[in-house]
């Protein structure tokens, strides 16, 4: 093989090789959690839809939208309520729907969700799990 011809060969293996290092490195830099979109959504099917429906979709489900909210598909759930977002993906701390299920709503217009009772410890941490590794969940 004559020196240009491996040239000619290798280098562009060599090229798509670095570029697809280069691609991975980047995907995972930019990965909010270690945790798989894939992952991300089965925790929704699994833990987190059945939480809200038994516990909000009587008030943010179907025709209802108490707050302006409905909590029943992705769209409407990103969309928010009447203060906007409640779920920022990534930052639990930061999503009003959780400070609201914690009973940690501001102090001059509390808004504890459910108004009249508490989700569990482990519903709260389910659903802020979720959130922290990025809200993904299907169309
Ligand atoms: C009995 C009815 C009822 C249930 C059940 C309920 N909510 Fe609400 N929710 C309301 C009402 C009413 C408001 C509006 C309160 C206000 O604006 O002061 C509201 C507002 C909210 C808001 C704020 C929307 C905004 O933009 O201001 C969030 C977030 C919320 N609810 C989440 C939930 C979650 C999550 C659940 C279930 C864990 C839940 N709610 C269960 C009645 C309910």
């Amino acid at each position: 093989m004559s020196k240009s011809r491996w040239f000619r060969t290798a280098m562009p293996a060599t090229l798509t090789c670095m570029g697809a290092l280069g691609l991975g490195a980047t995907a995972l830099l930019w990965h909010p959690t270690t945790v798989s979109a894939q992952a991300n959504t089965d925790m929704y099917v699994k833990t987190v839809q059945p939480i809200l429906a038994n516990n909000c979709y009587k008030c943010h489900g179907g025709e209802n939208h108490k707050g302006g909210l409905q909590l029943d598909t992705k769209e409407r759930l990103m969309k928010g309520g009447h203060d906007g977002p409640v779920i920022v993906p990534g930052h639990p701390e930061k999503s009003m729907l959780v400070a609201l299920i914690r009973h940690e709503g501001p102090a001059d217009d509390p808004k504890p969700m459910p108004p009249k009772s508490k989700l569990s410890d482990a519903d709260i941490a389910s659903v802020t799990a979720w959130i922290k590794a990025g809200a993904v969940m299907p169309d």
